[in-house]
């Protein structure tokens, strides 16, 4: 249940019910409590998944004990959060106002395209980078499957290939991943165009201050637009930033030429060879372990 409400009718509530960034005392009607929870929702990034006990720390910053639980089913109720079936991951849901400015942006997009604007301005205005969320699992799944195979179809069997996507990127696998992060898995992060996923990165801890890029794809049409960059990016300042990463390594295939040149351009230096990871029937293919500091 949505409601719409003035600045006008924001600014009572708030001043009625609200103290120094705390509610005295929850309204009874359900339409002010809904301009309570839209002030709540402030608090939260947009495209990033949050656990319960985040969300409960947050609420208890505004509501009381005895009104917090009621507050978070508000949350859902009032279609304000999304979460998982299980409760235990929480974000926001992207309101339609932000769809439609979405919309005028391609638009916007599409004449520029006209006048042939900078590739930096068009990214500017349509990729989102973000933490995964169980959204975005399809879309996930769909650019790491098809840009598996436009990475290796001249080079591997059509067997090992289906076997790898298979095991890595099916819907149950890439939900849990999207679900459940830690120090040896951060996450998934994906860019986003239109609300739809063009590109996906992940990577984890394998050591003290030592990151590793464990997966990244893009759909296959949208190669050498930057996205790649922007994505390693935003993996990188999670590993510096959450797990105090001093350098960053990664595998590629030796002969990837999709991958290797891209991992030379943001400053990776090959360090040695090592055998393949996965064999499936005495298919198995030797990768290249590059380093950089970050
Ligand atoms: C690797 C990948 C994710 C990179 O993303 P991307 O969006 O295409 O890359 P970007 O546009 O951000 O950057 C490309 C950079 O690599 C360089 N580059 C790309 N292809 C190159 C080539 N063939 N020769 C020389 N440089 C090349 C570009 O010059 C650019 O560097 P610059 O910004 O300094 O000019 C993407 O190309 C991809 O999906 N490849 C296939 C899948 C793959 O191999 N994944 C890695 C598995 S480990």
């Amino acid at each position: 249940m949505k409601y719409s409400f003035t600045e006008k009718e924001r600014n009572q509530v708030i001043s009625n019910f609200m103290q120094d960034g705390k509610v005295i005392s929850v309204p009874a009607k359900e339409k002010k409590k809904y301009i309570l929870s839209v002030e709540f929702t402030k608090k939260f990034e947009e495209g990033k998944a949050y656990s319960e006990q985040e969300i409960n720390a947050e609420l208890l910053t505004m509501f009381s004990k005895d009104d917090y639980v009621e507050q978070r089913r508000y949350l859902i109720t009032f279609e304000l959060f999304k979460r998982t079936s299980d409760g235990t991951q929480y974000w926001l849901n992207r309101d339609e106002n932000v769809e439609v400015a979405r919309y005028i942006l391609r638009d916007l997009h599409n004449s520029m395209s006209v006048i042939n604007c900078s590739r930096s301005i068009k990214e500017a205005i349509m990729i989102h980078i973000t933490l995964a969320n169980p959204d975005h699992v399809a879309g996930i799944s769909k650019v790491c499957s098809d840009g598996y195979w436009a990475t290796y179809s001249e080079t591997r069997s059509e067997k090992y290939i289906q076997g790898i996507i298979d095991e890595f990127y099916n819907h149950d696998r890439i939900l849990k991943e999207v679900s459940e992060m830690s120090r040896d898995w951060g996450g998934y992060i994906v860019a986003l165009e239109d609300g739809e996923v063009i590109g996906a990165i992940g990577g984890g801890m394998i050591g003290e201050d030592i990151g590793e890029v464990f997966v990244l794809y893009l759909d296959p049409d949208r190669r050498n637009e930057g996205i790649g960059t922007k994505l390693l990016d935003a993996l990188t300042k999670q590993q510096k930033e959450q797990f105090n990463a001093t350098e960053q390594w990664v595998s590629v295939a030796k002969g990837n030429q999709k991958g290797i040149p891209f991992y030379e351009a943001r400053g990776f230096v090959v360090q040695h060879e090592r055998p393949g990871y996965h064999d499936i029937e005495g298919e198995s293919y030797p990768a290249l372990r590059y380093y950089r500091k970050i």
